[in-house]
Order: C-alpha cells, then structure tokens, then sequence
C-alpha cells in the first residue's frame, strides 16, 4: 500500500513546483494560512467575552453537587452529563485560547526530554486501557526554544489522537534524537508514532486544516493538529506526516536546538494534592461566581480563607489579617495583580503570591504584566490544579515581584 507523506514546510519555501507532491503541499498551506488567519480573528473577538471564569464556575459547582449526591441518588446520570460535558468545553476552550495566543515567547530553552517524562504519567491516563507508551529518549538532553505549555499541548494533542486511532493493546512511542538537517543546523527531531489505524491520503491531506475532523459530533474539534502546527511554525520547526490505513501513523517535528542551559522541570501536577493545615489564603477575583467558587474549594481542601473583590479592600484585609498566601486574578479593576502582589509584599515581605489568569504568563508580560509561569493557575481551572498550585506555591521560596 502507498504511504501517504505530507511535508510542512515552515522555515524555506519549497525550492521547486515540478513534483506534484511540493504544488499539493503549497495548495495546502495556502488553504491553510487563510482558515488559520481567520480563526485567528474569530478567537481574538471571543476572548474578551472571559469563558475561562465561566467554565470554572460550572466546572467546580457540578463537582460540589456529585459530592453531595448519594451513588443511586436519580439526578447523579444528569450531573454526570453536565460535568462530561463541561470537560469537552474546558478543553475545547483551552484549544481555543491557545490557538488565538500562538505559540508563547520561550525566554529560556526546554530539554524535550524532560518535559515528555514529566508529562508520561498524563500520557498514560490519557491512553487509558487502549494503549502503551513508549519512550525512547536520548540520553543527552534535547534543548529547544519552546514554551513549555506548548510543548505540552503538542504531546496532548497527538496521544489524544493516536488513542482514538488504536484497537485495544495499541502503542504509542515517544522519540526523540539530535540530527543535522538538511541546511546542517543542529536540531531536535522528536518522533510520535503508533500503530494505530492511520489516515487514508485525503484525510491526511487535511488533517492540520482548523476544524477538519473525522470524528463524531462532540468528540473531535479539528483543532488538535492545527495547534501543533501553527506552535512548531512559530517556533521556527516543520512537522510532517507520515501514515496509510492500517500501517499507523508517524508525526515527525524538527525544532532548531538550543544552546542555552534548560530550565529545570516543573513538579507534576499530582492527582491526589496535599490539602491544607489552616493556612490563611487571600483570595482577590472580582468575579462573583469565580470567587464563591474559589472560597469552597479551598475551605474543602483545609485552608481559611478571605476574600475580595477588588485590590484595595484586598490591602485592607491584609494588613489585618495573618495572610499565608494572596491567589490574585492577574487582570483586576482599578489596580492590577502584580501591582497588588508588590503593594502586599511591600507590607508584608515573604507573602507567597500565586496569579490566576485565561492569560499565559507570556501575555501577561507583552501586557507589562510580569508574572512567573510557575505562579500562575490557568483559567479555567478544576480542583485539583487549584489544589496542586496553591500547596506548590504555599512550598515554594517567595516570589520575587519585580520591583517597577
Ligand atoms: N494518530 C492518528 N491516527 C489516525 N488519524 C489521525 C491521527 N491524528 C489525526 N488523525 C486524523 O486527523 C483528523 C484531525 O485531527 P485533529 O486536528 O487532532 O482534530 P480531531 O482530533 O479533533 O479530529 C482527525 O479527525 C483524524 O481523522
Ligand atoms: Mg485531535
């Protein structure tokens, strides 16, 4: 059976149009720019309308609701629904907000390897019974000028896809290598490969087109490989793929490699999180329903809490108060986070300060918005990232707040 091998292009245009493969490729990536810039417009007019507080409201309210119903209780079949649901839309959000960032400036560089074992505990959930990962790393550490969240979404996005392409007892293997490519950089190829289903040629002709999918209503967004595309472009990569039915399917990504030190991992998020002993939490969201939300959670997972809707009020309760922690929205009326975070510190100097934003930390900084992508809980959010930022940050040495 032929392959079918799609080749994308990022960093030279294709040097000749004889072969009908390079003309189909350009063709493609016209379509492709023109659904890219468009969908771009779209999530930009969509972001001001702030779904990120509403998804965590219902997100975290239809939690609270399945913890108070009995397992044969008659409406748990509808929570259930409602909370199935309210997942697809988190990460249909998600896809969206990160579609409508691109790819985030990456101030330092990222070692791939760390990243993907970090993230091989995920991988695994997210492959459930259906399929095995594999990871064949190389030894030394593979250095790119990437975001993290990025990296990350990319990885998400093809295990999700690779598993709706198994049959039960599925791989998925994780590779990556240092080469030399074709204009003899130095690079990082990272390889996903399972031994899926695969695509015939025209649907992967199409395949990193936004919104092409073929999957049932409700289960596919078309979006997962389009985001891994426009993040690898940006980064200055290419991605191809390589599949045909039956014989699985191969995304291969090439990104220029680094030579600056990596940062060092992040801690995992932990499925089970520490809970609290009576620490004090400031918390400061001027929505309604995100605060009421927040002050549950937390008081569920064994901390105090006060609570305000504005950076003023918040100072007050400050200084009256014996804070642990100020979890801040970053965008506030009046008076900002960060601006809040310094003002606090200034009073009480060693204050933990952990941001909460539906902004990545590399927006926030374009904003002149500083803030550190460690401390920063991504809207929306569920309980348990909650759970595992405030007690890292709780942990943590104090945040250095820029001093402007
Ligand atoms: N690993 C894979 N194996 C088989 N088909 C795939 C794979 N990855 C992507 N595809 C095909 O490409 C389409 C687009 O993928 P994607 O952009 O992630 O959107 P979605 O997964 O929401 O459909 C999928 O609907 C599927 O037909
Ligand atoms: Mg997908």
């Amino acid at each position: 059976m032929m392959s079918s091998l799609l080749l994308v292009r990022s960093r030279s245009p294709p040097s000749s149009s004889k072969s009908g493969q390079i003309k189909n490729t350009c063709l493609w990536r016209r379509q492709v720019a023109t659904a890219f810039t468009s969908l771009y417009y779209t999530t930009q007019a969509w972001r001001p309308l702030r779904s990120e507080n509403l998804l965590s409201i219902i997100l975290n309210s239809v939690h609270f609701v399945l913890q108070e119903l009995r397992p044969d209780d008659p409406s748990r079949a509808d929570a259930e629904q409602i909370q199935a649901a309210t997942r697809r839309a988190t990460a249909l959000t998600r896809q969206l907000l990160t579609f409508s960032r691109g790819a985030e400036p990456a101030a330092v560089s990222l070692d791939i390897n760390g990243v993907v074992r970090d993230l091989a505990p995920l991988l695994v959930g997210t492959l459930g019974e259906v399929g095995h990962l594999e990871l064949d790393l190389a030894v030394m550490p593979c250095r790119v000028k990437l975001a993290r969240d990025n990296l990350e979404q990319i990885l998400v996005n093809l295990a999700v896809n690779a598993r709706d392409a198994m049959a039960p007892g599925g791989h998925l293997v994780i590779r990556s290598r240092h080469v030399t490519d074709a204009s003899l950089e130095r690079a990082v190829q990272l390889t996903v490969r399972d031994d899926g289903a695969g695509m015939a040629a025209e649907v992967a002709a199409h395949a990193f087109e936004p919104f092409f999918t073929t999957k049932p209503p409700g289960q596919g967004t078309g979006l997962g490989l389009a985001i891994a595309y426009g993040i690898v472009r940006k980064a200055g990569g290419r991605i191809t793929l390589q599949s045909s039915p039956g014989e699985g399917s191969t995304f291969t990504i090439w990104l220029p490699e680094s030579d600056s030190p990596s940062q060092p991992s992040l801690e995992l998020i932990d499925v089970n999180p520490p809970g609290g002993a009576g620490e004090l939490i400031l918390v400061v969201e001027d929505d309604d329903g995100v605060r009421a939300v927040l002050e549950r959670l937390l008081h569920e997972l064994g901390y105090r809490v006060v609570a305000s809707a504005d950076a003023d009020q918040a100072l007050v309760l400050l200084a009256r108060h014996p804070v642990d922690l100020l979890l801040t929205d970053v965008i506030l009326p009046r008076r900002a986070g960060p601006e809040l975070a310094r003002l606090a510190q200034a009073l009480r100097p060693g204050l933990r300060v952990l941001f909460m934003s539906g902004y990545t930390a590399g927006e926030l900084a374009r904003g002149g918005l500083a803030s550190d992508d460690g401390w920063l809980l991504h809207k929306p959010f569920n309980h348990q990232e909650l759970a595992s930022k405030v007690s890292a940050a709780l942990a943590a040495p104090p945040l250095a707040v820029p001093a402007d």
